[in-house]
């Protein structure tokens, strides 16, 4: 079957067309109206920009969309949508469209999780991949682990207590004036670093969690930057996002060891737009060799926000028997 799946909860305007069965997963096409230019001018997200933005970009991404896929709404089984988490002006732009699109046309309409979608970009990128396994997913708003119990139902065992990694990764890179978003700069820096050259507190909160906080990580290398500007020394840009990066990497791969032990798989999955961070899939490669264990991520193309990760998470919601009814309403976390 063919859905239509659409993405908006950010800064993000997608659409794509998958073709899904028991054994197809095919992008047929995956278009991302990129709101990143407009938003760097302010070195963020601005909420009520992102929607706007959204508006103008939505009803073409979609005649594109379907165009490429060579297809028209009545060949499409479904329309799946991300109703959040996320900036909820952003999120009811894709809301509101899918819903006019499936009503209108008497096409099932199919309410995802965004979280459940960056996992899903996992399905297109390994067609053999099927559940259950541990997820970790790192992204500008999450850093947590999941036990997928089956394609739809997810258990958060461990999460952030405060800022996520990739708002770290982007304030860090926004204070060293580095382009925004700053992760991907962060991590072509990184590698003309010394990641021993500084050490910054770990982000693993000890003991017996799974859990991370980040905010003290990022405040010391934010302090670390402005001591150095302050005192007029020279600061080592690569040094410090290497250091910087390092110290997330071995945070993340401390729970590891613990984190497949309590679900007593031997499978993790990665998952985020922090999947995309080179040094993070090296890292965790590494560690799952210790375990014995299977490791997965995203193709890089599928790491960022896109809604062909959503398409492939609606058609297991789908076949679950979810749907989204003229109420459906979208919710920021
Ligand atoms: O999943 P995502 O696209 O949006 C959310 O759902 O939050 O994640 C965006 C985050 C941003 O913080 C961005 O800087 C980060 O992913 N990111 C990276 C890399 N590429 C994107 N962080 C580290 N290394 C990268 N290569
Ligand atoms: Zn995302």
């Amino acid at each position: 079957m063919y859905v239509l799946a659409f993405e908006s909860s950010c800064d993000e305007t997608a659409c794509a067309v998958l073709e899904m069965s028991e054994d197809t997963r095919e992008i047929k096409s995956n278009i991302i109206a990129s709101q990143v230019d407009i938003h760097a001018l302010y070195g963020g997200v601005v909420p009520e920009i992102a929607s706007r933005a959204h508006i103008e970009a939505i009803s073409k991404i979609t005649y594109e969309a379907l165009s490429v896929a060579g297809l028209t709404l009545k060949d499409i089984g479904a329309i799946a949508v991300t109703n959040g988490p996320g900036l909820i002006g952003a999120l009811l732009v894709a809301v509101n469209f899918a819903k006019s699109l499936a009503f209108a046309n008497n096409i099932p309409l199919v309410p995802v999780d965004h979280i459940k979608g960056h996992v899903a970009a996992n399905y297109l990128t390994h067609k053999e991949l099927k559940p259950p396994f541990l997820a970790l997913v790192v992204s500008g708003g999450h850093t947590s682990f999941f036990d997928v119990k089956s394609y739809t139902c997810l258990e958060e065992i461990a999460s952030t207590r405060d800022d996520a990694a990739g708002e770290c990764f982007d304030k860090i890179g926004r204070v060293m004036g580095l382009p925004y978003p700053g992760g991907h700069a962060m991590d072509l820096l990184s590698s003309k670093g010394n990641k021993d050259a500084i050490q910054f507190p770990s982000p693993a909160i000890s003991g017996d969690t799974l859990d991370f906080s980040f905010s003290g990580l990022k405040t010391a290398v934010i302090n670390y930057i402005n001591t150095k500007r302050q005192k007029g020394e020279e600061l080592n840009e690569a040094d410090i996002a290497a250091s910087f990066t390092k110290t997330v990497v071995n945070a993340v791969r401390s729970k590891i060891g613990e984190a497949l032990k309590r679900t007593g798989y031997k499978k993790i999955v990665l998952a985020g737009g922090v999947s995309a961070n080179s040094h993070l899939r090296q890292g965790i490669t590494e560690e799952c060799k210790k375990y014995g264990a299977e490791f997965y991520a995203p193709h890089l193309s599928l790491c960022g926000d896109n809604a062909a990760m959503i398409g492939a998470q609606g058609y297991y919601e789908f076949l679950e028997g979810v749907r989204g009814d003229e109420a459906l309403n979208a919710y920021p976390s």
